[in-house]
């Protein structure tokens, strides 16, 4: 008996090495952890259960036969974040480069289907050569069956995908079909085809860096939704994430403890907004004085920053914030604005999480590059994913809400639940001295009566009160009480219910 509990030992012994200790050091040496240290990492102390530990490839050619690593370059199982069960795999560098065999994707699915059954998160550390090139089409199926349980299982348990490593090829749609991915700086790339192939195809010269790394991928494209400087640091922000989440679309988020008052009266926002219309000011500055205890985790902060959009927590319950930022091109709408925005309303829809939506925005972004873009159709994406949602909505206009854009920003249309303004809010179809400019054209070579005129509509337009006459506003709040105000709101909404027609799905503009 005591040699069959000594095999054991030995055997998991050797799995944990994966492919050897040179391997180990190599990774160590590029400043990357081992699948395992980061899963030690992710989840709590002592939590991780594995499974498939001695699963092996049974590929045949090449020699494969010779060697067969235990675990076969994927490390899988669950354990908890914070108490809270999540399921995980994470690819070992060290065993054939971490490449994906028919066995290491059947070890990924299997984790998969059991998320989906019993209702917690997937987590994938990625750090892979991708298909195994000894296993040739064998791989390539499981890849594919791993991206047929990304899609059935988005929108039923969260799905996060951390990059530690090359991720290339077809290997990058797993990732892509999750809910957040996230990198880690100068040790991760994505892209489809690397710079080899970029430079035989396209004659452009470039580093896996550059097409790929985090800063493009966070910065340019918005495939990633995050980027930190180690593996340390990724690990520790997912398990940030995770504590904002629920563990699948059957639950509601989890509720934390909070030391924080509700009614927290916030003098300073009093004086938010400057008094000349065209000044910007922060408006993560409200969003921290609304937060418990000033706690907002960002998500895509490098990406389109003219919107910020991200989790906060009222009364311990997680709200996703959408708001406009004046700081950058005015707060206006544009493609890549809108196209964050939706993406992050839809997936706090998904999974019921209520949406705080701040306004100050002065309408579309203008020009060329934005129609031949097709800002009509991305602009869509927002107005539809607002439309759409059925969790508590509450909307809070700080300054400008001018035209289309005044209804996509959860407006009162759009089924908002809570619609406020601050006494400093203009809702108009547009700023009065474009819409002077337009309906005074025959005025325009007259200075004193275009200033007039321009008064006029400021006075008519540049309040909150026409839109309270015909209730699209609710209230007129005090910047000062707004926490207090939105906190009570989301508290009404607790058992809100509200189901759209039935449909097999819609069909968003994408
Ligand atoms: C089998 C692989 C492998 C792979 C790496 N290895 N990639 N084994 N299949 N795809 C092995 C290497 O043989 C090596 O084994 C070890 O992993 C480490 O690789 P190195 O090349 O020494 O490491 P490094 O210099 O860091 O380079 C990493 C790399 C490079 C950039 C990932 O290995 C590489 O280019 N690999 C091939 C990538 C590729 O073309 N994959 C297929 C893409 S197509 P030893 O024994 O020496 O340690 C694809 C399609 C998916 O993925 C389609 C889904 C629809």
């Amino acid at each position: 008996m005591k040699d069959i509990l000594q095999e054991l030992e030995e055997r998991r012994e050797t799995a944990r090495l994966g492919g050897g200790q040179r391997r180990i050091d190599s990774q160590h040496a590029r400043g990357k952890l081992t699948a395992r240290e980061r899963i030690e990492l992710l989840l709590d102390e002592d939590s991780f259960e594995e499974f498939d530990m001695f699963k092996a490839h049974r590929c045949t050619d090449f020699g494969m036969e010779k060697q067969k690593p235990a675990g076969d370059g994927v490390v899988t199982g669950w354990g908890t974040i914070n108490g809270r069960m999540v399921y995980v795999y994470s690819q070992d560098f060290t065993v054939f480069g971490g490449s994906l065999s028919e066995i290491h994707a059947e070890k990924i699915c299997k984790i998969m289907d059991m998320a989906m059954q019993n209702g917690a998160p997937v987590i994938g550390i990625n750090d892979s050569g991708g298909a195994r090139i000894q296993e040739g089409v064998a791989s390539l199926a499981g890849y594919a069956e791993v991206f047929q349980r990304n899609i059935m299982a988005s929108g039923v348990v969260p799905q996060i995908s951390v990059i530690m490593g090359p991720c290339a090829g077809g290997a990058v749609y797993s990732p892509a079909m999750t809910d957040f991915i996230f990198m880690v700086k100068d040790t991760s790339y994505m892209f489809v085809t690397g710079p080899d192939v970029v430079k035989t195809v396209t004659n452009e010269v470039v580093t896996a860096e550059e097409l790929g790394g985090a800063s493009t991928h966070t910065k340019k494209s918005s495939v990633a939704d995050g980027a930190f400087e180690n593996d340390v640091e990724a690990l520790a922000e997912v398990r940030r994430l995770v504590d904002f989440l629920p563990l699948n679309n059957r639950e509601k988020p989890p509720v934390r403890p909070f030391f924080d008052e509700p009614g927290r009266i916030e003098e300073s926002l009093d004086t938010l907004v400057p008094e000349n219309a065209n000044t910007p000011y922060d408006m993560k500055e409200l969003i921290h004085k609304l937060a418990d205890e000033g706690d907002f985790y960002e998500i895509q902060e490098d990406f389109a920053k003219n919107i910020i959009t991200g989790f906060i927590r009222l009364e311990g319950q997680t709200v996703g914030v959408v708001a406009n930022q004046p700081m950058v091109l005015a707060g206006c709408l544009d493609i890549d604005s809108s196209r964050k925005a939706a993406r992050f309303v839809r997936f706090c829809d998904c999974f019921e999480i209520p949406i705080l939506t701040l306004v100050d925005v002065p309408g579309f972004l203008p020009g060329t590059s934005q129609e031949y873009g097709g800002v009509i159709k991305h602009g869509a994406k927002l107005l539809f994913a607002y439309g759409e949602a059925t969790v508590p909505k509450v909307t809070v206009i700080t300054r400008k809400a001018y035209g289309g854009a005044y209804d996509v920003m959860a407006s009162k249309h759009l089924r908002g639940d809570f619609n406020y303004a601050w006494p400093t809010a203009e809702i108009a179809v547009m700023g009065a001295k474009g819409a002077t400019e337009i309906i005074h054209r025959a005025d325009l070579g007259d200075a004193d009566k275009i200033a007039a005129h321009t008064k006029n509509y400021e006075d008519r337009f540049a309040n909150p009160f026409v839109a309270a006459e015909r209730g699209f506003i609710d209230e007129v709040i005090m910047p000062h009480s707004t926490r207090r105000r939105v906190s009570r709101a989301f508290a009404s909404l607790r058992n809100k219910q509200l189901k759209n027609p039935w449909k097999k799905h819609d069909n968003i503009p994408l």
